[in-house]
């Protein structure tokens, strides 16, 4: 027998943490004015949904033998796409897409249902866009129109009894702050609404075996609306980056219970829908043909793929008492450490310079390996020395002012020597053990102090 009963609750928008008071402020993200009041059903254990079992009975099983039923990664056609899925959509994944408003999170899942439609059966359910809108662009991306499936719905029941009754094996959801379930009273796009409808939404997905693609908005701050309870439910969480100015978008795998993480796609938008760049490479190189201070190539490995960015600094004489330190793509603290490194360890002073550091194409780099390129930039810029131009960086810079190598090095030289450069500063560990690479000669660098050597 299931017995409910309602009641009130204070939640935190922000975080989803829950209170039986309101305050001005959040006891557990510290946010402020982030607390809204919920009227929240309780029923019990047994009935409440989230607690029901996923598929019958459960028994305890040995790992040997459920390691036999390996998941089916089915290609959704677009290889950039697969890549960061991790060689493909798995059925029964629930996976988050996260991004800008006109970023593209809707073209993209329209083209991948299309190409999946030919093996698959999907469905579209969209909560923004009208019937009409939705097919107007499918029309004017060139997409097949006859196997695809639309619903213009918002209450998840009623998207659920749906879906058990025509069975897609791939949804899309566009997007979950719109979606809503009736067993809350709070607005869509709350958090307990979030989280509720993710929930069944998730439940639905493991019991059926079917794959739903989830579109998520992205607050001014750059994370996804609503808590990150929403990251925890889902198994792969997949983020847009990119600048707006750029036609260029890069697919992030943040979470994946399929794959690598970190693992980057690379598009281009076009006035037909976005396009892979297959060498995203020749992309966020911006050559110039003489050398120019303050830029310098480096290699990054982001996910499995090793691809050449420019990283751009600007040093210049500053007129505040507190100096600006500026990044873009790249972690602001990160800047400060490495402006600390070398005054410490090199010897070179910019607490009278403003730094303004960029990463070309709107790319954004999270590994340590750029480290050296940020410092050399800075002081190319600094100097106003140019590095040539067929060099190229990597390493990280510790705190001691030593050079650590990075993983990856050989495929980092590979891929810089493909693209015709000729010169590498890396660090001494990841210089190649047996042999060289062809074309390429390599400066192998100990301590801050000897690659600073090429700009004396
Ligand atoms: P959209 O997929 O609607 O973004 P999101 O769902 O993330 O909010 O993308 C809309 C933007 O993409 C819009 O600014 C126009 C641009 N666009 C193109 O440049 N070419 C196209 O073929 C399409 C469909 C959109
Ligand atoms: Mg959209």
């Amino acid at each position: 027998m299931s017995v409910s009963k309602s009641k009130t609750v204070y939640v935190c928008n922000a975080c989803g943490a829950q209170s039986t008071k309101w305050s001005g402020q959040c006891f557990d993200c510290g946010a402020w004015n982030s607390i809204a009041e919920e009227t929240v059903t309780v029923s019990s254990a047994k009935s409440h949904p989230r607690f029901s079992g996923y598929a019958g009975d459960s028994v305890i099983q040995r790992l040997a033998d459920v390691v036999g039923q390996q998941e089916l990664h089915t290609s959704t056609g677009i290889p950039e796409l697969d890549r960061v899925l991790g060689n493909g959509l798995v059925l029964g994944a629930v996976i988050l897409i996260g991004g800008d408003p006109g970023i593209g999170k809707s073209t993209l899942l329209l083209q991948a249902l299309a190409a999946l439609g030919e093996q698959l059966s999907t469905l579209y359910v969209t909560g923004e866009e009208s019937l009409h809108q939705v097919s107007m662009r499918a029309q004017r991306l060139g997409l097949s129109l006859d196997k695809q499936c639309l619903l213009a719905e918002t209450r998840v029941e009623r998207i659920l009894e749906l879906a058990r009754q025509e069975q897609p094996q791939v949804i899309v959801i566009d997007s979950i702050q719109t979606i809503y379930t009736e067993t809350l009273q709070s607005a869509p796009g709350a958090v307990a609404q979030l989280r509720e409808s993710t929930a069944m939404l998730v439940r639905y997905a493991k019991q059926t075996n079917t794959a739903i693609f989830l579109v998520g908005h992205v607050t001014k701050e750059g994370t996804l609306a609503g808590p990150r309870v929403l990251e925890h439910m889902v198994d792969t969480v997949l983020y847009f980056e990119g600048d707006s100015g750029s036609s260029f978008r890069v697919i992030r795998a943040i979470k994946n219970r399929f794959g690598a993480v970190n693992e980057l796609g690379v598009f281009a938008m076009t006035d037909r829908g976005l396009r892979e760049v297959s060498n995203p490479s020749a992309i966020f190189l911006s050559r110039h043909p003489d050398p120019v201070s303050g830029s310098v190539v480096m290699v990054t490995r982001e996910g499995s793929r090793p691809l050449l960015v420019e990283v751009q600094a600007l040093v210049d004489e500053s007129h505040l008492s507190n100096p600006r330190r500026v990044t873009l793509g790249l972690e602001h603290n990160r800047l400060a450490m490495l402006l600390a490194v070398l005054h410490r360890h090199g010897g070179i002073a910019t607490y009278d310079q403003d730094v303004f550091v960029n990463v070309v194409g709107g790319v954004r780099l999270t590994e340590t390996a750029a480290d050296l390129a940020v410092i050399l930039a800075v002081l190319s810029s600094l100097r106003n020395r140019p590095l040539a131009v067929d060099l190229v960086v990597f390493g990280e810079v510790g705190l001691a002012g030593e050079i650590r190598p990075v993983p990856g090095g050989q495929e980092r030289l590979k891929e810089a020597a493909k693209h015709g450069f000729k010169r590498a500063v890396v660090p001494k560990t990841n210089a190649p053990k047996r042999g060289s690479i062809e074309g390429m000669e390599i400066v192998t660098a100990e301590r801050l102090a000897d690659a600073l050597e090429i700009l004396r």
